[in-house]
C-alpha cells in the first residue's frame, strides 16, 4: 500500500478552506492509503505564541481532526513534537538544503516580512517540512496548492541525500503532491486564501448562527446590485465555490441557472448555502463536543499515534544515521 503523510498546523482554528483543500481529502484518502497525519506544534513554534495557548490549540487541531472523520483505527493521527525523529532528521537536512532555495521561498518572504527580527526558524521551516515528509517515506503528500513549492524543496532534498549517501538505489522517495479540486479557497473577503492570520475564515465549529452572519455579507457578482439584475456565477467569487462543495450537483445547476436568469437573489442563494453548509458541519461539530468533554481518551489516542509513528521513525533515522557514519543513541542498541 502506498504512504500518504500531511501536516496540518495547530493555528487554532480547524476552517472550510483547510477543510476543503486537506482534511477532508485526508479522510478519504486513509482508507486507500497507509496515512500519516500529524499535528505540526514545531511548525507552529516558528512565529511568536503563549505556551499555554499552544497546548490548547493542538488538542484542538487534534479534536477537529478526530471529529472531521480521521479515524484513529485507520490513520495514525500524532502531535509532531512527541516523535523526536523528526528535529533530528530536520538537522541533518538542514546539512543538504541550499540557502538559496530557503530564501527564494514564497512563504519565507510572505513571513518574514511581516517580522520585526527575523528568526532561523522560519527560513528553515521547509526543511523540517521534508523531515516530516521523508521520515515516513511517504510517496504522497495531500495538501492545498500553497504547499506545492514546499513540496518541490522535499524533493530536492531526498535527491540531495540519495545522492550523497544512497547513489546506486534512492532510499528516499521523492514524494509528490496530491491535490483536490478544492485546492485553494478563496476567503469570504472574495480576494485571499482563506486563512486563520487573515481573518476571512468559517471555522468547522462554527454555530448556524454565527455562519450565517458571516455568509449574508460575504461578497458576490458586483453585477447584481438588485435582484432583477442577471449575475454571473464565475463572478461569485465565495458563495459560489462554497456551493460547488457542499450541496448536491442539482443544486450547483440550480444556483447557476437562478443566477444567471435572475430568479432568486443573492440572499436566497446564501440562504440554500447555509443550509447544506450546515447539514455536513452539524455532525462533526456534535463529535467534537463529545471528544471535548473526554480529555483523557483524547491523550490516549495521540499517545497511542505517536507511538506508531515512532516505530516507522526510528527506522528511517537508524538506516539514515548508518549511511552517514554516524552512531546511534546509546539507548537504541
Ligand atoms: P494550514 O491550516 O495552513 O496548516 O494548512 C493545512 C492544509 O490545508 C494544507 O495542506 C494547506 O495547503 C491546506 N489549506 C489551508 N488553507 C487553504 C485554503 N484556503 N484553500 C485550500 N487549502 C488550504
Ligand atoms: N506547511 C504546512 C502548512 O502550513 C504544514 C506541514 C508541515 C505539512 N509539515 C508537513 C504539510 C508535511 C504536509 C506535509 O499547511
Amino acid at each position: 500500500m502506498a504512504r500518504i503523510f500531511s501536516g496540518i498546523q495547530p493555528s487554532g482554528e480547524l476552517h472550510i478552506g483547510n477543510y476543503l483543500g486537506a482534511v477532508k481529502n485526508w479522510v478519504a484518502l486513509q482508507s486507500q492509503y497507509e496515512s500519516f497525519i500529524c499535528v505540526v506544534n514545531y511548525h507552529a513554534i516558528t512565529l511568536p505564541y503563549a505556551a499555554p495557548d499552544l497546548i490548547a490549540r493542538t488538542r484542538e487541531m487534534a479534536i477537529g481532526l478526530l471529529a472531521a472523520g480521521i479515524d484513529p483505527e485507520k490513520a495514525t493521527l500524532f502531535i509532531q513534537s512527541q516523535v523526536p525523529e523528526h528535529t533530528e532528521l530536520a538537522w541533518i537536512f538542514n546539512t543538504l538544503t541550499p540557502l538559496g532555495e530557503l530564501e527564494r521561498q514564497t512563504q519565507f518572504k510572505e513571513k518574514s516580512g511581516r517580522q520585526e527580527q527575523v528568526m532561523a526558524g522560519i527560513l528553515n521551516y521547509p526543511v523540517l517540512q521534508a523531515a516530516d515528509i521523508l521520515l515516513y517515506l511517504a510517496d504522497l503528500v495531500p495538501v492545498g496548492e500553497d504547499q506545492i513549492q514546499h513540496l518541490e524543496l522535499s524533493r530536492v532534498i531526498a535527491r540531495n541525500w540519495n545522492a550523497r549517501f544512497s547513489p546506486d538505489a534512492p532510499y528516499f522517495p521523492e514524494p509528490q503532491p496530491k491535490l483536490t479540486q478544492t485546492r485553494r479557497i478563496v476567503g469570504l473577503d472574495g480576494r485571499s486564501k482563506m486563512s486563520k492570520s487573515i481573518g476571512n475564515t468559517i471555522g468547522i465549529m462554527e454555530t448556524p448562527e454565527a455562519i450565517w452572519e458571516k455568509l449574508r455579507p460575504a461578497v458576490t457578482d458586483p453585477a447584481r446590485q438588485k435582484k432583477t439584475d442577471a449575475g454571473d456565477p464565475d463572478k461569485c467569487p465565495v458563495i459560489y465555490q462554497l456551493h460547488k462543495a457542499f450541496s448536491p450537483p442539482a443544486v450547483v445547476i440550480e444556483v447557476e441557472e437562478h443566477c444567471r436568469g435572475a430568479k432568486w437573489g443573492c440572499i436566497d442563494c446564501k440562504k440554500s448555502l447555509h443550509g447544506h453548509l450546515v447539514a455536513e458541519l452539524a455532525p462533526i461539530r456534535a463529535r467534537a463536543q463529545e471528544l471535548a468533554g473526554d480529555p483523557a481518551s483524547l491523550t490516549n489516542i495521540m499517545d497511542a499515534g505517536a507511538e506508531r509513528a515512532r516505530v516507522v521513525a526510528r527506522k528511517t533515522i537508524a538506516d539514515v544515521k548508518e549511511r552517514m557514519g554516524l552512531p546511534l543513541a546509546a539507548s537504541a542498541h
